[in-house]
């Protein structure tokens, strides 16, 4: 039984083919564009219609596809094309996989794994005008300056369509006509099947067309119908890398708009690239340069950029966040970060915390109020509440062989250049001196020094390095200050 307001009875998603022009050892429908594959965007937009089934036809670099789709789409069916070429060809082996040789009735979709802008708005628009109409089939057409290589749609006196002639079959008259076929089509299930049955591989290509199902059709008393388009980049392939670019910059020019609309402000759009699966608040700032990734998500108020790269990472409310690349980490509310940090997989900055300049930082989870300012790393590590890490402090986790632990409780005060050689734990409260290695645990409100007390040799330097300008600086020093008290021996 079909539920009600089901989507199609299925779509069949075409990706067989080689896509030799992209001279890549990866399947051209692997590439991506706003960080996701070509047939992650296909796959995406045919669920979007709720498809009772969705089935996808492989053969070229089959096992790398198979997987990938399999990964995304666990319920899709993956479907083997044999030595038969032609789009006819792929989709019969479709409808026979989904068992639908016989009782599969309603609406077949037909898509393309290399159409990554076909948005499922476009599909419903297809699938409903199809329905509504009551056709046999519909085709997705657009009607293009440089129509070279692609069929061309075929319209009797009163304007129906009667065909579809495939570029290389097109006679001089017909190569002129600017309408094309996208590709793209709803069908109806009976008319589908009997026509592929009689479809044959005498053209120029010696394939199984699926565009003579068209003729074939109307032949048989059924209605035949398009719907035009006026976004050419929603039918629009990718065969190499150059229209792969343009496609990829369409795309982003598209996500960039739609979050301005809804409330983003972005000041270069044109250097600002967000990935499909990006979320964002309103109210948040985006400057120049920026570029969000994966499942990236920016909280109202926050502000991102210039110059900042950041995959799988969460910027909390009102954060701040300044030249940065940053990937799997967490950035609280009011918290700031940069410029020039690197954050790597684990970091948690809390409420109002910061990471500033030049500091390194992975699997450390810093509490509320903690900064960590200049130049450091932290690694390995739990830093509590209100603590302030001093400048060039740094854990020290590896031992050559293995990570360990440093744990560094709340409103600790450390000084500058301290090294943390862990497994090391620093109580409360407490504080450590400039330069300071920490082997010890350190107690809570404990001073943990562990410098030598320094020595001044005086008169070293004229002395061991006479003739240069340091010792002549010096002797000129000495002379001047002869009347000054000398300095201390020991340090303390
Ligand atoms: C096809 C259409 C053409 C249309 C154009 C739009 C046919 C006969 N022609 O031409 O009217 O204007 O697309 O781009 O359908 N595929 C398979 N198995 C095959 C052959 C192709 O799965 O045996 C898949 C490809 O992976 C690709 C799609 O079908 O996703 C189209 O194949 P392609 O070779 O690009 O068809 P065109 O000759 O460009
Ligand atoms: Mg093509």
């Amino acid at each position: 039984m079909i539920p009600e307001n089901a989507g199609p009875a299925a779509v069949i998603v075409l990706a067989a083919g080689a896509g030799t022009r992209m001279k890549s050892r990866t399947p051209k429908i692997l590439h991506e564009i706003g960080g996701l594959s070509m047939v992650g965007h296909a796959l995406r937009a045919a669920r979007s219609i709720a498809p009772q089934r969705l089935a996808i036809v492989v053969r070229h670099e089959r096992d790398l596809v198979a997987g990938h789709v399999s990964a995304l789409d666990p319920d899709a069916v993956i479907v083997d094309q044999d030595d038969v070429p032609g789009t006819g060809r792929a989709v019969e082996a479709a409808l026979h996989a989904l068992h639908a040789d016989e009782d599969l009735a309603g609406t077949v979709v037909v898509t393309y794994g290399d159409v990554p802008l076909l948005s499922g708005e476009l599909l419903k628009e297809l699938v409903a005008t199809h329905e509504r109409e009551g056709n046999a089939v519909t085709v997705l057409t657009a009607v293009l300056d440089d129509a070279a290589g692609y069929g061309r749609i075929l319209r009797g006196e009163d304007g129906s369509v009667t065909g579809i002639r495939e570029h290389k079959d097109a006679s001089e008259a017909e190569k002129l006509i600017r309408e094309v076929n996208s590709g793209i089509y709803a069908f109806d299930a009976a008319v589908l099947r009997e026509a592929l049955a009689k479809v044959t591989t005498d053209n120029a290509q010696g394939e199984k067309y699926l565009t003579d199902v068209l003729g074939l059709a109307r032949e048989a008393g059924g209605r035949v119908a398009a719907v035009v388009t006026a976004d050419r980049w929603q039918v629009e392939g990718a065969n190499d890398r150059v229209q792969l670019a343009a496609l990829g910059a369409e795309l982003n020019r598209r996500t960039v708009e739609t979050w301005m609309r809804a409330g983003v402000t972005v000041v270069d759009p044109s250097t600002t690239w967000i990935d499909s699966s990006v979320t964002l608040d309103e109210d948040v700032r985006l400057l120049p340069n920026t570029q969000l990734h994966g499942t990236t998500t920016v909280a109202r108020d926050a502000v991102v950029g210039p110059d900042t790269t950041l995959t799988d990472v969460e910027v909390g409310e009102g954060a701040t966040v300044v030249r940065t690349h940053g990937s799997g980490s967490v950035i609280g509310p009011r918290a700031a970060v940069g410029p020039f940090t690197y954050l790597r997989p684990g970091t948690v900055l809390g409420e109002k915390g910061k990471i500033g300049a030049f500091y390194e930082t992975k699997n450390v989870t810093i509490g509320r109020g903690s900064k960590l300012s200049h130049l450091g790393y932290a690694g390995d590590a739990e830093i509590g509440e209100d603590t302030n890490i001093g400048c060039g402090n740094i854990t020290a986790n590896y031992d050559g062989e293995k990570k360990h632990r440093t744990v560094i409780g709340s409103g600790v005060r450390t000084g500058s250049n301290t090294v943390f050689v862990a497994p090391v734990t620093v109580g409360d409260g407490a504080y450590s001196g400039a330069g300071a290695v920490i082997r010890k645990d350190v107690p809570a409100g404990a001073l943990a020094l562990s410098i030598a007390a320094q020595r001044n040799t005086e008169g070293w330097v004229p002395a061991h390095r006479p003739g240069t300008r340091s010792a002549e600086l010096a002797q000129a020093a000495t002379n001047d200050s002869s009347s000054t008290p000398a300095s201390t021996e020991e340090g303390k």
